[in-house]
């Protein structure tokens, strides 16, 4: 049975992964967040707010670690002050790094590990008020390069989901109402904004061993809109 980590599994897209993963029966799954998540028979779960600090985990190896947590805090550059820059950061950059220092030891003693990490659709797609989610997210993706380098040698793989708009609690003010979801549905190609089973099928997929020659990769999950132009 693997042995999985997600730090987020309370909603949203690591909800939806932690149902697949526990619903799999080859998996168990070790939830940290600071909501509750149903009791599992395979799941252990660690109420905990990662910008405080990490859990002590009582595992010796460790198959995959799914890192969730993320913001959308949309402002006018003139608007954010530094500390927004410095929160967005913590929360999505450095609590992900604080993450795998606190798992690499067990991620090492696995055969064949997977870390799955969160970026944006617009940490490589210019978008207005998007300055500091941006920033953060392309260190995420920077770390999963590099990451992915350093750690080939002991075959833990380490990729990145890129999403755009999704349908999770993050996501509740840019879809609060049918104009706002509607006008969001029709920018994108597949004419529809995401929901958290997009994410976490592609999840799942690079935690298997369906996925053991993938490492270093961004992917963008987002309906075409950063590839597309239909008109
Ligand atoms: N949804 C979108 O439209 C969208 C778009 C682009 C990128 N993304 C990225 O995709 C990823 C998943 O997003 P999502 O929409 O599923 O987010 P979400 O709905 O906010 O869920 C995030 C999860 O992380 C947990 N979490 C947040 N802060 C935490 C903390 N300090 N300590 C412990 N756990 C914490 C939350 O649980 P608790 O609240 O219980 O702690 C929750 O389970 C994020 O990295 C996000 O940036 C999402």
């Amino acid at each position: 049975m693997k042995q999985i980590v997600i730090v987020g599994g309370s909603h949203g897209v690591g909800k939806a992964l932690l149902h697949r993963l526990l619903s799999d029966g080859n998996y168990g799954v070790i939830n940290i967040s600071r909501g509750e998540v149903p009791a599992h028979e395979r799941l252990e779960h660690h109420v905990c707010d990662v910008m405080q600090g990490f859990p002590q985990l009582n595992i010796q190896s460790c198959d995959g670690l799914v890192y969730c947590p993320g913001s959308i805090n949309l402002k006018p550059f003139h608007r954010l002050s530094l500390s927004d820059f410095q929160d967005d950061l913590n929360l999505n950059y450095l609590g992900a790094v604080r993450a795998i220092q606190a798992l690499i030891g067990p991620l090492k003693r696995s055969k064949n590990a997977s870390v799955v990490l969160f970026s944006t659709v617009a940490a490589t797609q210019g978008m207005p008020f998007h300055s500091s989610i941006a920033g953060a997210k392309a260190a995420v993706e920077g770390l999963t390069r590099s990451l992915a380098a350093e750690y080939a040698a002991n075959n833990i793989r380490f990729n990145c989901l890129a999403p755009s708009v999704t349908d999770t609690p993050l996501a509740e003010k840019l879809l609060s109402d049918d104009k706002r979801r509607e006008a969001s549905a029709r920018r994108h190609p597949l004419n529809r904004f995401g929901q958290p089973d997009d994410l976490a099928s592609m999840a799942e997929f690079l935690l298997s061993d369906k996925a053991n020659w993938i490492t270093g990769q961004v992917f963008g999950i987002d309906g075409g809109l950063s590839t597309l132009k239909l008109i």
